[in-house]
């Protein structure tokens, strides 16, 4: 299976996650773009949905899947969501769509956070992958300068503005040995809005490709 295989595989598994009547929590990416594909299928089975960006919520609309408010919904039973990288512990880096900011808002807010990615993104340490962190755009060198001390080296996306009005540093070159303690020091900066480790709230399941664990 090629990696988009593997892709559609997982958002089909995860498919089987979905409870009739309720409302999903839906992650932002190629991988999820499938899941909404699928998800269309039911549409009319589920309550509805809670995006996670301004690219899922128009495919979610498209899809005829009614997209609500998460003020209005409360805790979610479900969140499918993709990643960039997935350790052994399910802990995920995330935000290479730009998304991370409103995916750790609804992975927060659900009960069971399903991540489906294709085998690639499998790895032992998190950290090839480029860190992203969501910056106020008035921060952005001071938090570039803070992640150099903690042994990054940041990249600013330039052109690129978050669904919140915000810039993404892209940190290069960090040993992630600690993701939990990492994920705090970097959202204790000031101006960080988001950081795209998501350690201390992990995946509860990982699909990559047609593996369930
Ligand atoms: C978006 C994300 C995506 O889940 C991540 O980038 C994976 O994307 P894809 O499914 O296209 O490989 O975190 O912010």
């Amino acid at each position: 299976m090629n990696a988009d295989s593997e892709k559609k595989a997982a958002a089909e598994r995860a498919l089987r996650h979905v409870e009739e009547g309720s409302v999903i929590g839906v992650g932002t990416g190629s991988t999820v773009d499938h899941f909404i594909a699928g998800l269309a299928r039911m549409a009319d089975r589920i309550e509805g949905a809670v995006s996670s960006s301004e690219r899922s919520t128009a495919k979610l609309k498209a899809a005829g899947i009614r997209v609500l408010d998460l003020n209005a919904t409360g805790d979610l039973p479900l969140y499918v969501d993709g990643a960039d990288e997935v350790d052994p512990h399910k802990r995920l880096i995330k935000g290479g769509g730009g998304a991370l900011t409103r995916e750790k808002i609804v992975a927060a807010a659900s009960r069971r956070f399903v991540c489906i990615v294709d085998r690639g993104k499998r790895v032992e340490l998190l950290g090839r992958f480029p860190l992203p962190v969501e910056v106020i755009p008035m921060a952005r060198s001071y938090v570039a300068r803070q992640l150099v001390r903690l042994g990054g080296q940041p990249v600013w996306r330039e052109g690129f503005v978050t669904d919140n009005g915000n810039w993404i540093l892209d940190v290069h070159h960090l040993v992630i040995t600690d993701p939990v303690g990492l994920e705090r020091a970097i959202g204790e900066i000031a101006g960080v809005v988001c950081v795209g480790l998501f350690a201390r709230r992990p995946a509860d399941v990982v699909i990559a490709g047609d593996e369930e664990s």
